[in-house]
């Protein structure tokens, strides 16, 4: 038959086949682009500064490598880590940052297609307080092309933009290491 997906695949398999878009910048591809799930592989050497407000839960399952979630909980960070082989459900609306430094890691990742009306949010919080600086939110069409838009409109900020008005910090942008040292510093 000719099922309408597609014929099931191997994974690694894939994988080999599809490295080039698992590398920075992209970091990730879809296995099966046309169903309902949001069936993505994730690759590894890239940190991020935003945090992601999903309505819909996320499975994570760290094939290779480790990588971990910075977490925004109630105006606190905490961490989360993935070792390699282990698998995690993420509850809707756990603001999570998902850091990958490991350029071998590989990550199978589900998420659902939005519900008509929810909203994902991107955040982006002071490192040495915790404070909201700035944030968009949108009802999320496509994984890869709606999100990076924001990340894009962040960056540009200048850095009176990007001063917390709670503490007077300067979110240093795109430059996970700076905003780490200054969240380290004050932890
Ligand atoms: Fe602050």
């Amino acid at each position: 038959m000719n099922p309408k997906y597609g014929l099931p695949k191997n994974l690694m398999g894939w994988v080999d086949a599809n490295r080039a878009s698992l590398k920075p910048p992209v970091n990730n591809a879809a296995l099966f682009p046309d169903g309902n799930y949001i069936i993505n592989m994730v690759g590894g050497g890239n940190t991020r500064t935003d945090f992601h407000d999903n309505p819909t839960e996320e499975i994570f399952y760290q094939i290779k490598g480790t990588a971990y979630l910075n977490i925004w909980d109630r105006g606190k960070f905490d961490r989360i880590d993935l070792k390699e082989g282990d698998v995690w459900l993420m509850e809707p609306h756990l603001q999570h940052s998902p850091q990958r430094p490991d350029p071998n890691g590989l990550c199978f990742l589900v998420e659902l297609k939005r519900p008509k009306a929810a909203i994902d949010t991107l955040n982006w919080y002071c490192p040495k307080c915790a404070t909201l600086v700035w944030g968009a939110s949108m009802e999320l069409q496509d994984l890869v092309a709606d999100l990076p838009r924001t990340y894009e409109v962040f960056y540009a900020l200048s850095d009176a933009e990007r001063t917390c008005k709670h503490c007077g910090t300067v979110h240093p942008g795109k430059d996970y290491a700076a905003w780490h040292a200054i969240r380290q510093a004050h932890a």
